[in-house]
This record gives structure tokens, sequence and C-alpha cells, in this order.
């Protein structure tokens, strides 16, 4: 069994030894995410496969005619097609992956569906170059379960969006993927892909965690919104199903996953075998079926005063918030009834926190900017989740060699270092963990100690 680390890691390792690089490590190892499924063809033809409709139903009733969309690990781009589609040409969709080549592939969908409305970036989510409140609605779909700080990157997605805006998120749960009829051989595949997905420091059950990295990013509670749907590969319904299992036998042999797997010693080449032969003994059965739970978040963001005069930087006009509007000046209807998203802005009690909010000017945290509807909640915030900017108090309650523990990964973390905030996020502090031998930045927000 080989159990040789990627050069990267290896990389990141050696690093680590470095006490004089040790603080730029965490935002290397940010940067460094390593992508899971890789953009192997059989990938990219099952990720091609989805629309706008079948991936992002739960967002779709909020899009509307002129909205500016940003849609984050945009892929090839065929959810990104029916996103410019809905907006209609008065909108815009900004689409955006880390990786050039599948960047190129999502701008030749653009092109042959016509599109003038969309354009196609190559940039990561933890570093957007879109000023504050550029977008009306950001989306992530099946992206954020890849990285190793999704909460770093919910804080790049609640930059750019404009306040009362919109940010979408979708992940899938690995755990809940199950089928019929029973195969040893698929439960083994389903526990390959979640431990090199761990070794790659990503989350395969994401979909679970959607509200706590939200929470995290400092985003309400009462401002989303949080459902499941689940991805059903049923009898009859070809070549949709028999391709979800030809595709696996294909990713197994050839993609990045079993590259991983072997590369990490979680599988041998035998088992991969055995995996990719199980998948296809699957797709040749017309009675087999398979299924997975993906958690949906949509949260509304926070409307208040300062925020809006960022907004009308990028062109906003200011919000009335009795009748908070919807991305494209809908109005989104108050009261349960009403509104999907709308309770943190809409209806009565909405426009008392807004009206409290704006009697205040302490709703904004001064460390991490992040603004809360009512001067309670910014000081609940600021007892339980932030701490001034100021390493001494990171570090006196956060000691180095101390041993945390990640709340939103469960991971166990020993900390190294603190970090002051270098990008006005939340404090952090630079921990190693435990199990993988990497120092990232965690928020303290995010730790507890043990
Ligand atoms: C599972 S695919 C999802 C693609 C598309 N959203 C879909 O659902 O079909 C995840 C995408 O996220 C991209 N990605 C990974 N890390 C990223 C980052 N830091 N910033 C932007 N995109 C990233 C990957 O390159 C990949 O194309």
């Amino acid at each position: 069994m080989r159990r040789t680390a990627p050069a990267s890691r290896r990389f990141v390792r050696e690093l680590n030894a470095l006490p004089r690089v040790r603080r730029a490590v965490p935002r290397l190892v940010r940067q460094l995410n390593v992508y899971t499924h890789g953009h192997h063809k059989a990938v990219v033809g099952q990720h091609a496969a989805r629309t706008a409709e079948n991936s992002a139903a739960f967002l779709l009733p909020h899009l509307t005619k002129g909205a500016r969309v940003l849609d984050v690990g945009c892929g090839p781009g065929s959810i990104t097609v029916g996103l410019a589609r809905h907006v209609g040409p008065t909108g815009s969709v900004t689409a955006i992956d880390v990786v050039g080549g599948i960047v190129q592939e999502a701008a030749a969908a653009v092109r042959a569906a016509g599109l003038e409305n969309t354009s196609c970036e190559v940039c990561s989510v933890n570093e957007l170059p879109y000023a504050p409140g550029s977008f009306d609605v950001v989306y992530a779909h099946q992206t954020l379960q890849h990285l190793s700080d999704p909460v770093g990157a919910l804080l790049e997605m609640r930059r750019v969006v404009r306040p009362g805006g919109l940010i979408a998120v979708r992940d899938a749960d690995y755990s809940s993927m199950l089928g019929h009829p029973a195969s040893p051989a698929i439960d083994e595949w389903r526990a390959i892909y979640r431990e090199v997905c761990v070794r790659n420091g990503a989350e395969p059950d994401a979909g679970r965690h959607l509200v706590a990295w939200l929470l995290a990013a400092g985003l309400p509670l009462d401002a989303i919104q949080y459902g499941a749907s689940v991805v059903v590969y049923a009898p009859g319904q070809e070549p949709w199903r028999g391709n979800w299992g030809t595709a696996w036998a294909e990713r197994t042999r050839h993609s990045d996953f079993g590259k991983q797997a072997l590369a990490y010693g979680v599988a041998t080449a035998a088992q991969l075998e055995r995996v990719a032969c199980a998948w296809e003994g699957w797709a040749a059965r017309p009675d087999a079926l398979f299924y997975y739970v993906n958690g949906e978040a949509l949260v509304r963001v926070p409307l208040d005063g300062s925020e809006s005069g960022q907004g009308s930087e990028s062109g906003q006009q200011p919000r009335d918030p009795a009748a908070a509007p919807d991305s494209t000046g809908t109005p989104v209807a108050g009261g349960a009834a009403g509104g999907a998203v709308g309770g943190a802005v809409g209806g009565a009690a909405g426009a008392a926190r807004q009206a409290a909010a704006a009697a205040s000017n302490q709703t904004r945290c001064a460390h991490c900017f992040v603004t809360f509807a009512t001067p309670a909640e910014l000081a609940h915030h600021e007892i339980h989740h932030c701490f001034p900017d100021d390493l001494e108090e990171v570090l006196r309650r956060f000691p180095v060699g101390a041993r945390a523990v990640d709340t939103v990964s469960c991971r166990q973390l020993d900390v190294v270092g603190g970090a002051s905030n270098p990008n006005k996020a939340h404090s952090s502090v630079s921990a190693r963990d435990v199990r993988r031998g990497l120092v990232a930045d965690f928020p303290i927000s995010r730790l507890r100690l043990v």
C-alpha cells in the first residue's frame, strides 16, 4: 500500500517546519485546496448534465429579471447557462472557477447558448476580485464541500453580495448516498471517497454543515432558510440513471479521486477495481437505484444603513426596510406565509428590527465588520463569537500548545500561533490538525478549547 503524500502536501509540511514562514502558511493552505473530483471527462460529463432546474430549484423562485448573479465554482457552466436565462438580458451572471480549463468549457457552453449577459472568469472564492455589494445573488452549487475553509469562502461571498441580497448554497451529504441492490463494494466506494475528502481537508457531508458554516460566517440564524432535496437515479430514468454508475466506474479507475485514494493509501488498486466493477454491475441492472440528500440554504443578507452606503457605490438604490425587495426589486412578502427568506427583513417584525438597527449606530462589529440587526445581537456576537483584533488577547484565550476542537468539522487541533485578523475577518488561531499534520487558520468563533 503506497503512503506517499502528494507533492503539494509535502511542500506545505516542509514549509511548516520553517518558523519564519509559518504565518504565511494558513493562507497558502487555503489556496491549495485539493479538488477531490478533478476535471476528468467522466466528472465533467456528469456535472454538465446538471441544469438550473434540477440543481437550483430552491433558488429559482427568488431569481428575477435583472438580477446580478455570481456563480461560484461554476464547473462546466450548465447551471450558469440556466441562471443567465432566468435573469434575462437585463441581468447578468458572472461565473467563476479556480481552474482555467473548466472556465474555458463554461465559456464555450455560454457561447453555444448564445448568451450575452454572462462572463466566465478564473479566480478563487477565497479572494474574489469584486467590490463589496457587487451582486444581488451569489450561488455556490456543490462547491463548499471541496474547500478547506468553507467559512472563509462564505465570508467572501457575503462581502460581494449587497445588503438585502441572497446567498444560496447547495451541497451533497455523501453519508446519505444509498442504493439498491445492496453492494459491499459500493459501500466501500462511499467510505473511500469520504476518506479521500477528509485527507484533502474537505467535508464530504457538507450538506448538513451549511447552517453551522453560515452562522460561523456571521450570518444571523433567522436570515437562513434551510431545506433539503434528494437526487434520485431511478429505474426507467435512462440514460441519467445508468450514466451515474458508468461514470463512477470510470472515475474510480481514471480520475483524480482514484489517483488520490491510491496516493493516500486509502485504497489499493485491487479495491478500486472491485469498486469500479460494482458500479458497472449496478449500471447494467435496470432495476438498480440510488439516491442522496442535498442540503440547501438560502440566506437573505441583512440590510443596514451603513452597508446601503456600500451598495450605492455599486449603483444600488437605498432600500425601504418595510418592503424589502428581492434580488430585482420585487417586494418580498413578510410573515410566515410570505417569505421564504424574508424572515430577517420582511414583515412587521422585520421592519421593527430594521428600525431598531437604524436607530443605533452600534450594530456593526468594529472588528469583523459584520452587521447585525439589533445592538443585542451585536452584543451576543461580541461576547460569544468575536474578539478584538489583539493578538495578545487571542493568545491568552488560545495559548500556543493548547488543544482545541473545530466545532464545525469536529477536528482536533493543536494551537500553534495566533493571527490578528489580516483579512478583516474574525480573529483566528493557527492550528495544526492533529490527524493530518497541516497548519491552517481557524476563526476563533469556530473553536473551543478541550
Ligand atoms: C463539484 S464542482 C461543481 C460545479 C458546478 N457548480 C456544478 O454543480 O456542476 C466544484 C467546482 O468548484 C471548483 N472550485 C474548487 N475550489 C474552488 C475555489 N477555491 N474557488 C472557486 N472554485 C473552486 C472546482 O474547480 C469545480 O469546478
